[in-house]
């Protein structure tokens, strides 16, 4: 099966592409390169064809779509505060770009699309409620707004074979390294011994490793269609108040940790979110929860591997 990835080597992408390569899928990567080719792709990989381009550039896709069965959307402006930067490219980028593409899709012979999305478009919700996917969305960032509307455009608009998976925040580590996901955040400032800053500790989040994330992806790629034909699914590891986070951490790593709380954010999220639709279908999550992510980034911002972990290139801001 050869597979589209796009958005291939950004945080999730580059760990979805070694993952799909390892269980032997030939994959075409995607990318516009905003972070650079990560390393580990230097050296020429079987049944990997690297593709430096843009997804705005509908000609190429296109001709990549000719070419697989199955296409992985990861490709965007991530997050909020990269979507601030430039709201008129996250538009394009995150919204009208992939438009485009599902127009294209409808005349295409392709065979499934899978569409990464995220738990943010719950935004503020009933604070004991678990939600599920058929709770009413309330995206408050400009970043969920987008996925909201574009999740909406390929509903109503293609009707072939879509699965809609929305993830809840990621952690761990990843050839293309972020530290501006929570988790990752916190367990590199406790390793280099600087301050846990957190605003509205009380809020919950769903959380989910990167490994966890990129196997069930691979479990709805290897579905029968019946399973995952135009459906939605969560994708959560486990929810967390972010006070309570920091006690998980604390006992993971067997550290005090201190954190002082951020009086003012423009962030208000706070929700639950239930995984159990994709659990009861596809079984449980291999880890669940957090904590291996928590000692693999600790462990590796404590031994040195990160020449500067506090650089622009590990966050979704794209600095060119
Ligand atoms: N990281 C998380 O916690 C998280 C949680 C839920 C959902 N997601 C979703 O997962 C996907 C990937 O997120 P990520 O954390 O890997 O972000 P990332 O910023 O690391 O990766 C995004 C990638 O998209 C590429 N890109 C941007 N514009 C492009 C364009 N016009 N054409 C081609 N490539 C382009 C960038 O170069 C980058 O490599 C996103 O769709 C995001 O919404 C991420």
């Amino acid at each position: 099966m050869k597979i589209l990835v796009t958005g291939a080597f950004g945080y999730l992408g580059s760990s979805l592409v070694l993952y799909l390569l390892k269980k032997n899928y030939k994959v075409v990567a995607l990318d516009i390169m905003n972070f650079g080719l990560p390393s580990i792709f230097y050296k020429n990989k079987k049944n990997l064809e690297i593709v430096q381009g843009d997804i705005g550039d509908i000609d190429l896709i296109k001709k990549l779509l000719k070419k697989v069965d199955k296409f992985i959307h990861l490709a965007g402006i991530v997050g909020e505060e990269a979507c601030k930067k430039n709201i008129p490219q996250s538009k394009k980028t995150n919204y009208l770009d992939i438009k485009k593409i599902v127009k294209t899709l409808n005349n295409q012979n392709l065979s499934h699309l899978i569409y990464v999305s995220t738990c943010s478009n719950y935004g503020l919700n009933s604070k004991n409620k678990f939600l599920n996917e058929d709770s009413v969305l309330k995206p408050l960032s400009i970043y969920a707004k987008q996925k909201v509307s574009i999740e909406k455009y390929i509903i109503k608009n293609y009707k072939k074979n879509y699965t809609i998976l929305r993830l809840g925040t990621l952690c761990g580590l990843s050839p293309r390294m972020r530290f501006d996901l929570l988790i990752n955040e916190i367990c590199r400032n406790i390793a280099l011994n600087h301050n846990i800053d957190l605003y509205s500790p009380s809020s919950w989040r769903p959380y989910l490793t990167i490994d966890d994330a990129v196997i069930s992806l691979e479990k709805i790629i290897k579905a029968n269609k019946r399973l995952t034909k135009n459906k939605i699914f969560n994708i959560v590891g486990e929810n967390l108040k972010k006070s309570d986070l920091i006690e998980r951490v604390s006992k993971v790593l067997k550290k005090r940790i201190k954190f002082k709380e951020k009086k003012v954010s423009s962030d208000i999220r706070d929700y639950k979110v239930s995984g159990r639709k994709f659990i009861k279908m596809f079984g449980k999550m291999k880890y669940g929860k957090i904590n291996p992510a928590i000692i693999e980034v600790y462990n590796s911002v404590k031994n040195g591997y990160f020449y500067d972990s506090y650089s622009k290139k590990h966050t979704a801001i794209n600095e060119k």
